[in-house]
């Protein structure tokens, strides 16, 4: 069989390949514009997912007043409530409201900041103590002895309409500086 050269067959490469080209660049074109059109409405359907993680919550504490005169810290049991999605949950945990200094409340985290076990006020020893490696705290929550590698970690407070609050969160263990977690 004999081999008839095509004239055309160049020029019919050359145009599928850019027909090719053409086709890519509009796919690419719409995808990244219909990735912009999405874009508000993901932001829109996952707003409770991404909320949660930036979430300020403040609890009360309880009346100013049965804080004015503290002589030593007192434990609190406080209300958090957790958004988780659309999910609302509360659970209680505990705080220590030490008396104030200069007019300013101070609210402390009870959790070690070695592994997290929760220290105790031991009032006739005028400190807090853990009781899973003994690291102790002073009455303002500085640290003194043991394995823990900082001081008690401080919350913020704020009073309203006579209420003491205080926005409660977890920091990171095992380490020098206080790092809050997400
Ligand atoms: S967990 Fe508190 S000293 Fe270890």
């Amino acid at each position: 069989m004999e081999f008839t050269p095509q004239k055309n067959d160049g020029l019919k490469v050359e145009t599928s390949g850019r027909r090719s080209f053409l086709l890519a660049l509009f796919g690419l074109s719409g995808a990244a514009v219909s990735a912009l059109l999405a874009f508000p409405l993901v932001r829109f359907l996952t707003y409770p997912l991404r909320k949660s993680a930036t979430d300020t919550t403040w609890s009360d504490v309880g009346p100013v007043q049965d804080f004015a005169s503290l002589t030593a810290p007192i434990a609190k049991t406080i209300t958090l409530e957790r958004r988780d999605a659309w999910q609302t949950t509360s659970s209680q945990t505990a705080v220590y409201v030490l008396p104030s200094k200069a007019g300013q409340f101070r609210i402390l985290s009870p959790i070690c900041p070695h592994l997290g076990c929760s220290v105790r006020w031991v009032g006739d020893q005028d400190k807090f103590i853990c009781p899973c490696h003994s690291g102790s705290f002073t009455a303002d929550g500085e640290r003194i002895a043991g394995p823990p590698p900082r001081s008690l970690d401080a919350l913020e407070s704020k009073v309203e309409d006579g209420v003491l609050k205080v926005r409660y969160q977890y920091f990171r263990q095992l380490v020098p500086n206080k790092e809050a977690m997400a």
